[in-house]
């Protein structure tokens, strides 16, 4: 619409005198022949006055007929006011009402997370939800110039596929005209393919898992940034990651400082991060484990009480590496110095938020791939084409994928990972 002002530019004190905002009534009271109004226009809030003696008898009559939620166009000026909980108001002079809101369900009362998960529809328009939403948005942005920035290409994969990529117990099934299709699991496979025409790729978007469990840390339904690079060894792509989540958390910590306080996240925490990482591999993650009480076997991976202990040994992401094949899929590269060991590494949020990265350098010879496709009893005609890569022009080549609602988690200090999408899809619930 013409002529509106962005509350987001008075309250950085570029726009002064008249204004004029659209936006919702997110918060009223009166006192004394003055309305007090919170206006949320979706670049901030601020208050705006109604004083009866500064306005004629029918705007004062409208604003005493606003609700919570009500929708308003209005007109007024700008005043420097230190008791304005921004320290700006807007004194009305023209106001009107596009819809007056129902009573509107969440109100000032305390609601129980159920209740907030069947309105998120409404529940995303709160400060708090605000806050995330912006830190995610502020990830997505960074990660993705960090890499375009290096020279990388986005090639985005296909959702609907015919074939498993990670965990085939995990897959989501669709019917697809003449047979059925899976929903992605990854898109790493297709990113392979693509490094041969452009060299550095990243593919991003959402991903399936039909998940077993109900837990804190998976969606059914999360998206994926993986990047998959030519010629790059596993150094290679251990050092990409940590520039990565490195220049990630910085941006947030330059765009969105106000959101972090919001949220209460400690700050300080965010700013230790800085490339390198701590490293430990498997062998010794488990023999620190087990050393410190916890039942767990050499083969065996992580829980979440085992993840949480091991990254509260460190400030920083930690980076495990060197897992046992068995445990890990198949397409990855095995350790030159103990084949029983792969050069796949995790790497797991400080705080216990649990792993934000998964990747590995891939197997480039041939025949390795095809007995492992053998080994973890998957079709070979269905990976034709996929070994195919190896039959014309092999190369060494690593890649990873980075999952954004575990990043957001983190960076926003949130204990449940279904705040961090913006209609979350977890095993109990798909609504709305
Ligand atoms: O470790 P994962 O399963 O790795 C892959 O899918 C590889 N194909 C990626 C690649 O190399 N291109 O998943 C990668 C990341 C995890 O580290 C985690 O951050 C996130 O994706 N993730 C989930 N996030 C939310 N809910 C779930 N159910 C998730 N499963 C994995
Ligand atoms: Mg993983």
């Amino acid at each position: 619409m013409k002529g509106l002002t962005q509350i987001e530019s008075i309250l950085d004190g570029k726009s002064k005198g008249k204004v004029k905002i659209a936006g919702w009534v997110e918060n009223l009271r009166s006192s004394g022949g003055v309305q007090f109004l919170i206006i949320r226009d979706g670049s901030g809030n601020i208050q705006a006055t109604v004083h009866k003696d500064g306005v004629d008898e029918k705007t004062f009559e409208s604003g005493n007929k606003l609700t919570q939620e009500s929708s308003v166009i209005l007109e007024g000026e700008v005043k420097e006011d230190k008791r304005a909980p921004d320290g700006y108001e807007v004194k009305v002079k023209k106001l009107e009402v596009l819809q007056i809101a129902e009573e509107y369900p969440l109100g000032k009362k305390e609601h129980g997370v159920d209740f907030l998960l069947d309105n998120r529809h409404l529940w995303l328009r709160s400060r708090r939800q605000r806050a995330i939403l912006k830190i995610r948005s502020t990830v997505i942005k960074a990660a993705t110039d960090y890499l375009d920035n290096q020279g990388f290409y986005r090639v985005d994969s296909p959702i609907l596929t015919p074939t498993c990529c990670e965990d085939s117990t995990t897959l989501f099934e669709t019917k697809y005209p003449g047979g059925k299709a899976y929903l992605a699991q990854s898109g790493q496979l297709y990113s392979e393919a693509s490094i041969a025409s452009l060299g550095k790729v990243y593919c991003f978007g959402p991903t399936f898992r039909a998940e077993k469990s109900k837990t804190k840390k998976h969606l059914a339904e999360f998206w994926m940034l993986e990047p998959e690079m030519a010629f790059y060894d596993f150094e290679d792509n251990l050092k990409l990651q940590e520039g990565l989540i490195t220049s990630i958390v910085k941006e947030v910590l330059r765009k969105n400082r106000k959101d972090l306080e919001i949220l209460e996240r400690d700050i300080k925490k965010l700013e230790k991060i800085d490339a390198p990482f701590p490293r430990i591999s498997y062998d010794d993650a488990i023999k620190l484990l087990q050393k410190n009480g916890f039942e767990i076997q050499w083969g065996e991976d992580f829980g979440a009480p085992q993840e949480r202990f091991i990254s509260q040994q460190f400030e920083k992401p930690i980076i495990i590496h060197r897992f046992p094949a068995k445990m890990k899929a198949f397409y990855m590269q095995p350790d030159p110095e103990n084949p029983e060991l792969t050069l796949a590494a995790d790497v797991i949020a400080p705080e216990g938020y649990g792993e934000i990265i998964g990747g590995s350098q891939r197997i480039s010879d041939l025949k390795l791939l095809e007995k492992k496709i053998k080994e973890f009893k998957l079709k070979k005609q269905d990976y034709e084409w996929y070994l195919d890569l190896r039959r014309y022009g092999s190369i060494p080549h690593s890649g990873f994928g980075m999952g954004l609602e575990r990043i957001v988690m983190w960076l926003c200090g949130i204990e449940n990972i279904r705040e961090t999408a913006p209609f979350p899809r977890t095993m109990g619930r798909m609504k709305p």
